[in-house]
């Protein structure tokens, strides 16, 4: 069933708003909201937009990584709790639930890319935060459909790309992990595979991981992204442990994306292709 109109919570995030552009080009009748007025811990207000809608895209979600260290309860609020009443609620009104997560969930400790079936093991309470998300949306029993993303940057959030650009203008070197692999996932590219799901014959049902194709450390991506850019400052190499965090990282967050590719019948873009275009228009 191809949607008429589509719901996004957390619409005016980085993600959800690439999407909210992306979902209005492709013809579907968008209904955003976002806090303040709608906080998704809010039973009531939850509810009112829930049997509202027609399909739910959640992108809300409690982010700060390293905050979240000392802000369990409202991590598990935001990104657990609440979203398992969006997922009963959605049940009782029968609406569909396409909900975000993310490479956090996992250990990074992997050597082979992570495919949708592999065990779970936060080391954060981000992490483990998101997974009570999935695992009590899962349990509620709606249609649902949950992407994992990974290492994403667009041109509404402050993101490794943002940060990295700010901190060679500021600095005469810079130092950058070389031990932390994924694949730098453009959030527009991310938006399009989700319109592309709500745009299939059938709601697609379970988990799917979503990224760039290839490879790449944090180290020599800003080395691409300097080249590109024209900057100049000094690059070396580091290791994770070299800098003093509140939150555990995962080393590696390679997705494995077959699952997710066939189900949309194209293949994903390098990291490379995605970070070109993203250039382009900043
Ligand atoms: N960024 C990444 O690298 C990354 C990686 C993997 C997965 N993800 C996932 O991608 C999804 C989208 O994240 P993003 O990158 O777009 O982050 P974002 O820019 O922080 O967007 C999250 C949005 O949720 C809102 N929000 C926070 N608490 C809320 C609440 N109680 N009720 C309603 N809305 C609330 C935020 O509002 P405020 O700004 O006012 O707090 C923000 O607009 C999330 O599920 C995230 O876990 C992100």
């Amino acid at each position: 069933m191809a949607f008429k109109s589509a719901t996004i919570l957390g619409g005016r995030g980085m993600l959800g708003s690439d999407l909210q552009r992306e979902a209005a080009h492709r013809g579907l009748a968008v209904q955003v909201y976002d806090m303040p007025e709608l906080d998704i811990t809010d039973d009531n207000q939850l509810n009112t937009v829930v049997s509202d809608s027609e399909v739910i895209v959640n992108c809300a979600a409690y982010t700060n990584v390293e905050k979240a260290e000392s802000e369990p309860d409202l991590a598990n609020q935001v990104n657990g709790y609440a979203v398992g009443r969006l997922g009963q609620m959605a049940k009782e009104a029968n609406v569909p639930v396409l909900h975000i997560s993310t490479d956090f969930v996992f250990d990074g400790t992997q050597e082979t890319p992570y495919v949708e079936t592999d065990e779970p093991n936060p080391v954060s309470v981000y992490g483990s935060s998101k997974l009570l998300g999935e695992k009590l949306l899962t349990e509620s029993g709606c249609d649902n459909c949950i992407i994992r993303v990974q290492w994403t940057y667009g041109k509404n959030g402050v993101n490794f790309i943002t940060k990295i650009l700010e901190a060679a203008k500021m600095r005469d070197s810079l130092k950058v992990v070389d031990d932390q692999i994924g694949s730098p996932t453009h959030t527009m590219e991310a938006a399009k595979a989700i319109c592309d799901c709500l745009h299939l014959p059938k709601f697609p049902q379970g988990l799917y991981h979503f990224a760039a194709a290839e490879f790449v450390s944090r180290y020599e991506m800003t080395h691409y992204l300097f080249e590109k850019q024209g900057i100049t400052t000094p690059v070396h190499p580091c290791k994770t442990s070299d800098f003093k965090t509140a939150a555990q990282r995962p080393l590696s967050s390679r997705f494995h994306c077959e699952k997710i590719e066939a189900l949309l019948g194209r293949n994903i873009p390098t990291w490379q292709e995605m970070l070109n275009n993203y250039l382009e228009k900043i």
